[in-house]
């Protein structure tokens, strides 16, 4: 009786975790969907200019158009808005031919007629309709396909050794300076001063090399000087001076400010992006 209690027990809990672990799994799969290939094409360096997207910025425009010359009941100039808009629409189809199936293209005619006929309430409710499609494909693809023809891959950008002239890997000079700045931290913790000031050496020497790479995409010096600009590099010099003064306090808050302004600034505008890119694109 007892014997049988116990494996009763056990197998209800076997049960309730396998469970638990299915449904864990379950919320920890994501699935994202790439757009077809054929949308490169309107993308730089593929095209000159960024079509797909200049496409998207007209339609919400002459959407906003459409909708505001119906309130106003302004027939002639909703037209001309209508037939802009129904011609930019349908190019969709045309560029990414895969999509053409998405668009409400029925709909867009009735907006078009209810437009010439002065039917206003007819283009509000073809509007609704055409909007479903917008929002639809948008879920679906609008932040994978941004991430991935626009969102910058640092896969092939090389970082330069300013003294030696070698070139590395853009991630493995991210990790040569994680380890500077951690030693000149640990060695800082222990009093071991001497060591914190040439790591702290390495360090600045890894900046400067990594201030370098930024203009192989940057045509001018705005967003180095951002990051890497007087101000930074004051504090960097600070943290310099502090070192060498045994400052441990003062070092370690520098520190961390450098940490802050430089590293978890360009992180959050270029890493998450070409992590998130470098996953989809696999
Ligand atoms: C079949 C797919 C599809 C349809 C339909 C579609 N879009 Fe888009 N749209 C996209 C994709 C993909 C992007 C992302 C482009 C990028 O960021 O480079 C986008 C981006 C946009 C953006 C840019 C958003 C931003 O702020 O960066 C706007 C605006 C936009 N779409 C408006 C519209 C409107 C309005 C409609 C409907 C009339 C529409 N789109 C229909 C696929 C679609
Ligand atoms: C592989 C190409 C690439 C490299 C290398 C690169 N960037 Fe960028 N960066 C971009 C792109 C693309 C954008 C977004 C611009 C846009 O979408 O209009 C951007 C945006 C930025 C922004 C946001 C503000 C703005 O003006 O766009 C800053 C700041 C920035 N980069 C700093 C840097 C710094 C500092 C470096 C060098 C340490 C660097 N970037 C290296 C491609 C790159
Ligand atoms: C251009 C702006 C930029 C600046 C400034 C920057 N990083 Fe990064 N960092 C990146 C990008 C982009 C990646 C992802 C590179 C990749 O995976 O190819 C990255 C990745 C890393 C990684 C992970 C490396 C690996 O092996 O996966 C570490 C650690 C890191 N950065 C530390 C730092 C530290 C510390 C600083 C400041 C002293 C810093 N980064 C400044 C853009 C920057």
């Amino acid at each position: 009786m007892y014997y049988r209690i116990v494996v009763k027990l056990i197998f209800t809990i076997t049960v309730v975790l396998s469970l638990s672990i299915a449904h864990a799994n379950e919320e920890q799969n994501i699935s994202l969907s790439k757009p077809p290939t054929s949308i490169m094409q309107w993308y730089k360096p593929n095209n000159k200019r960024q079509v797909w997207l200049h496409t998207m910025f007209r339609l919400r425009r002459e959407m906003q158009a459409i909708a505001e010359y119906s309130a106003y009941q302004d027939k002639r100039r909703l037209v001309t808005w209508s037939e802009r808009f129904v011609k930019d629409y349908q190019s969709i189809g045309k560029m990414v031919p895969e999509w053409a199936d998405e668009l409400e293209v029925e709909w867009g005619a009735r907006l078009l007629s209810a437009a010439k006929s002065g039917d206003f309430k007819g283009v509000g409710a073809a509007q609704r309709k055409i909007g479903k499609s917008c929002g639809g494909c948008h879920k679906e693809y609008r932040a994978v396909t941004a991430a991935l023809y626009r969102g910058a891959s640092f896969k092939d950008v090389m970082i330069e050794d300013d003294e030696t002239m070698e070139e590395s890997s853009f991630k493995k000079s991210m990790g040569g300076l994680s380890s500077s700045m951690n030693r000149i931290k640990i060695a800082m913790v222990d009093s071991r001063f001497e060591v914190a000031e040439s790591a702290y050496e390495l360090m600045s020497k890894r900046l400067k090399d990594l201030s370098g790479s930024c203009s192989a995409c940057h045509k001018t010096d705005k967003q180095r000087n951002y990051l890497l600009g007087e101000q930074s590099m004051a504090k960097v010099k600070k943290l310099g001076a502090l070192i060498k003064a045994k400052e441990v306090k003062q070092a370690q808050q520098t520190l961390g400010g450098v940490a802050v302004e430089i590293c978890a600034t360009c992180h959050s505008i270029h890493r998450t992006l070409a992590d998130l890119r470098e996953f989809i694109d696999k």
